[in-house]
């Protein structure tokens, strides 16, 4: 693990669950000073008080206002930050057909919208210093339109497409951009859904420890898409490269077997 030599800092959204707690956890360890966003402002001081340098932006992510206080915290010049990590997203238990277009809006601010204002608020100041990282945590199903019905696989197409183009006309400023794409990991995230996974075989469950250090170690490498575990890089690349009706196929199939939220 790289240690911290100079003070740096990271802001993390989503920061106090999952992934995004995870992020928390191997940044501290290798000595950045944090910040960390998320809306229950209980749980953000709690975990703030465990830890030696960090300090708390309670913002909903899918309102303009909650973006709007992240990016003033990440456009502050007295107080630059070094990595962003855009962690914070959802996914909606029912089809497109089921679904309202409220609940589609919503998605569409936290997942796709959060992700642009954030970037849009970070990248300059980074590119003028010359340095500086942005991880999108996106998802393997932004590789395929998985769980037909499902609107969260197309958000996450977005993050995982936007990043890369970033990544290329920033990384000559010294700036680097990746989307991080997990498979399924153990977090609240399928709980906070109400996405039934009784039934998804353990060998499919990631620790999100291990896709936090496998995605901080591809950021370092210069990737701009990093895939963690050799099961999800097999399947990313089989969803790439299979003829569509093969994947069609698949994807169908994973709207009764692991798709279940879909309907
Ligand atoms: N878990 C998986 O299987 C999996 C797989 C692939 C990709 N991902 C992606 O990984 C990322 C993190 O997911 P996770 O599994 O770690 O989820 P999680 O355990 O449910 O944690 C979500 C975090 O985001 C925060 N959050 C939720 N809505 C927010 C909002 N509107 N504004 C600000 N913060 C908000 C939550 O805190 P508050 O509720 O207090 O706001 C919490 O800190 C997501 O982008 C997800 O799409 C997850």
């Amino acid at each position: 693990m790289a240690a911290v030599t100079e003070r740096r800092t990271a802001l993390i959204t989503g920061a106090t669950a999952g992934i995004g707690a995870a992020f928390v956890r191997e940044l501290a360890a290798e000595g950045y000073d944090l910040v960390l966003v998320a809306r229950d402002e209980a749980r953000l001081a709690a975990m703030a008080a465990e830890l030696p340098s960090a300090e708390v932006l309670p913002a909903d992510l899918s309102t303009q206002e909650g973006c709007d206080a992240v990016a003033a915290r990440l456009t502050d010049p007295a107080r630059p930050v070094d990595l962003l990590v855009n962690n914070a997203g959802m996914s909606l238990n029912r089809s497109f057909l089921q679904s309202t277009a409220e609940q589609q809006e919503a998605l569409l601010r936290l997942n796709v919208t959060a992700v642009m204002r954030l970037t849009l608020a970070a990248l300059p100041a980074m590119t003028e210093r010359g340095h500086g990282d942005i991880v999108n945590v996106s998802s393997v199903s932004g590789f395929a339109a998985l769980m037909p019905g499902s609107t969260y696989p197309a958000s996450k197409a977005w993050v995982t497409n936007f990043s890369e183009s970033q990544a290329q006309l920033v990384r000559r400023f010294g700036v680097r951009v990746m989307a991080l794409c997990p498979g399924y990991t153990r977090t609240e995230f399928h709980d906070r859904a109400g996405i039934d996974v009784s039934k998804t075989p353990s060998w499919m469950w990631l620790d999100a420890g291990a896709v936090v250090r496998a995605g901080l170690k591809d950021l370092r490498k210069g990737k701009l898409v990093s895939v963690p575990d050799w099961k999800y890089k097999l399947a990313t690349f089989g969803m790439r490269h299979a003829p569509r009706s093969l994947v069609y196929r698949v994807s169908r199939g994973t709207r009764g077997r692991i798709g279940r939220e879909t309907h």
